[in-house]
């Protein structure tokens, strides 16, 4: 079963701009992802694209919103439809004239299963927030204090620790940071500071 996507050219050019209103983006999650863990990790992954739109980009609320969005659906589909895995929320926005930026970002989230490359900020940076993020969280949950003291040399520990979060590949994460042009510990110690504020429910 390929999730290669064939195309690289995604939604139209003139409705750039346009986004889902908050709540429909809401009830789209909440319709097409009921997996709690799932839920969590694209909250966790949302949270951190809003934080570095606007800590390290400086972006204006509506770009804010862009790159919120983009992270809260860019699993949609993979809870009820994993083989259908970023064609049918593409489908979806593409439906919905959605951004062609918003929509090409969700297809690179994972060049290496989908045949896209990051090419803008936003896709590259939902790229390296995508699988670190996970690790991160596993790594919070076997800590008696949570994010509580986690420190990056604990995270580094955790990924030279290949057993642990063994779905989670390092080299992706590497690639992740190459891409965006940033450094593994930057990436670290933004998601250590940040996603601790989102929380389950
Ligand atoms: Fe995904
Ligand atoms: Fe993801």
């Amino acid at each position: 079963m390929s999730l290669l996507l064939n195309r690289t050219v995604f939604g139209d050019p003139s409705k750039k701009g346009n986004t889902l209103s908050r709540t429909a983006a809401e009830n789209l999650f909440m319709d097409w992802v009921l997996n709690p863990r799932l839920q969590l990790h694209m909250k966790q992954v949302a949270h951190l694209m809003k934080c570095w739109a606007a800590e390290r980009e400086q972006l204006d609320e509506a770009g804010q919103w862009q790159w919120e969005m983009t992270g809260l659906l860019h699993d949609a589909d993979w809870d009820q439809w994993p083989d259908l895995h970023c064609k049918k929320i593409i489908a979806e926005l593409e439906q919905r004239n959605i951004d062609p930026d918003i929509i090409h970002a969700i297809a690179s989230h994972g060049p290496n299963h989908f045949g896209v490359e990051p090419v803008t900020t936003m896709g590259k940076m939902l790229f390296a927030f995508d699988e670190l993020s996970g690790l991160i969280h596993a790594y919070s949950l076997m800590r008696p204090g949570g994010y509580d003291g986690m420190e990056l040399k604990g995270v580094k520990k955790r990924l030279k620790e290949r057993s642990f979060a063994a779905n989670v590949s390092r080299e992706e994460i590497d690639d992740a940071c190459l891409r965006a042009g940033i450094s593994l510990d930057e990436l670290i110690n933004f998601i250590i500071a940040r996603q601790r504020d989102v929380m389950n429910g």
